[in-house]
């Protein structure tokens, strides 16, 4: 036998073009494409479906420290199962070391609580939340060194944030190493300041986690990291952009001739600060930051997209239960909104409703699909060409996408460790029925074929550009 296993007759999907062509697999890799391949020792019959670069889901929040009596609804088992029910062949998680640790013993800690435990690959990156003379001395240069060749570092939440000469600091230290600096961009003492205020007057409801974070709060912060960006001289990523304003200030950047890069995430596209405002205490099932704003923000968010200023489209997956008090009601739920937990579930649902939403509704190409959902991500965080396209000496990381199947989102259909989707009833055209990873048919027809846990974490190249 020439293959392991041929796909026959789908339409190729990259990131440039679409070609109908079979697809010879090998010991994990792709081998060949083209037509009449010859022997395999198993052959999938894919007409009339797509074949996409596995889906790269470049930021999810798995198994990270929350807060006092405060657990992720995920594991790396469920959420890779999750992921990869969604169509995704590699997800990229945070490192966020305890209060009691080091980034180095965090990291160590990570790859303990992943191996043997994930379904399809995964990469690290690193949060930097510590800045002393060890992490940027020592931890942070060779764990950088080593293959987690990106952080984040946060503007926002008690604990968490950087002032600004911290943030220039590990700077950098990136720019030392060529790593990409990922900043969550949001004004932590204006949000404290809105909070107090809002709390004066009993505006304690889920909504306000809303108010508090107006838009303005995030564009000074984006224009302050790509100012500190400026400064140090390296390029950035703003990730989770929620809006216009922000985007401009991307925009302007961009035009001074600053290297940096943008994410979007389908709560920005598809949900708003109305959804906050659900009876009772349901608005804790969106509260994430920044918020998601309102149909203005939203359709800007899908220009960025349509006109490729987003080269990112990610889930920002960071699941927590609603119904219980190590998740969204920790503090039960007739306490402020600063309690609740910040995250929603997303890692199974990203590329459903960016295909249906933008594909189906004409918004996007199908190789802007798999340019945002895949090779951008893996070209911008150092796995391409291995990950990200569909090529010969590829991994054969694959999702096979039926365009017309039609499906309602309901948390009863899914996979993660949370008890809620904020998509609960949305529609969808357009599914991953089967996908591949190495070349392992691990989903097929929608259901787990393969329970073996084969995923593994990927060392990463230093960060390229997306095209
Ligand atoms: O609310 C969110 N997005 N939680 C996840 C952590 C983060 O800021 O990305
Ligand atoms: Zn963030
Ligand atoms: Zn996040």
């Amino acid at each position: 036998m020439q293959y392991d296993l041929i796909i026959k007759g789908a339409e190729v999907v990259s990131a440039s073009d679409v070609s109908r062509a079979d697809i010879g697999i090998q010991d994990g890799v792709i081998k060949a494409l083209g037509l009449d391949l010859g022997d395999a020792a198993r052959t999938l019959e894919a007409e009339g479906l797509y074949a996409l670069p596995g889906g790269i889901d470049s930021h999810v929040h798995i198994s990270q420290p929350s807060g006092p009596g405060i657990v992720m609804a995920d594991d790396f088992e469920s959420a890779t199962r999750s992921a990869v029910f969604g169509g995704n062949t590699t997800i990229m998680p945070f490192c966020l070391a305890e209060d009691d640790q080091n980034l180095r013993e965090a990291v160590d800690d990570y790859h303990e609580k992943a191996s043997g435990n994930c379904h399809i690959d995964v990469s690290f990156h690193l949060i930097v939340n510590k800045v002393d003379s060890q992490t940027l001395g020592q931890h942070l240069p060779a764990l950088l060194e080593a293959g987690h060749s990106s952080f984040k570092v946060f503007m926002t939440y008690p604990g968490m944030r950087l002032s600004d000469r911290e943030i220039l600091d590990v700077m950098a230290v990136a720019k030392r190493h060529c790593a990409m600096v990922m900043v969550h961009a949001e004004n932590e003492d204006a949000i404290d300041f809105l909070r107090d205020e809002a709390e004066m007057v009993g505006d304690i409801a889920p909504y306000h986690h809303a108010t508090t974070r107006p838009v303005p709060v995030e564009r000074e912060a984006t224009h302050r990291a790509i100012s500190l960006a400026e400064i140090a001289g390296v390029p950035l990523t703003i990730v989770h952009v929620s809006n216009g304003e922000a985007l401009d200030e991307i925009r302007r950047a961009r035009l001074r001739g600053v290297r940096v890069h943008a994410e979007t995430c389908p709560q920005y596209l598809t949900l708003t600060a109305q959804d906050l405002d659900r009876t009772g205490f349901e608005g804790a099932k969106y509260v994430c930051s920044p918020p998601p704003r309102d149909e203005a923000n939203q359709a800007a968010c899908w220009a960025g997209l349509e006109q490729g200023e987003f080269e990112l489209y990610s889930s920002d997956h960071c699941p927590f239960v609603f119904d219980s008090n190590s998740g969204k009601k920790v503090e039960g739920s007739e306490r402020s909104f600063r309690h609740i937990p910040n995250g929603i579930p997303g890692v199974e649902t990203r590329l459903p409703i960016l295909f249906s939403e933008g594909v189906v509704k004409g918004r996007i190409s199908l190789s802007q699909f798999a340019a945002l959902t895949a090779t951008n991500h893996a070209k911008l965080y150092g796995l391409y060409p291995a990950k990200g396209t569909l090529a010969v000496g590829s991994d054969a990381d694959i999702t096979l996408w039926d365009p017309a199947y039609q499906t309602t989102i309901r948390q009863s259909d899914l996979h993660h460790g949370s008890d809620y989707t904020p998509w609960e009833g949305f529609g969808i055209t357009g599914w991953p029925i089967t996908t591949l990873s190495r070349g392992q048919v691990i989903v097929e027809n929608r259901q787990l074929v393969n329970k073996d846990c084969h995923g593994k974490h990927l060392a990463r190249s230093l960060p390229g550009l997306p095209d």
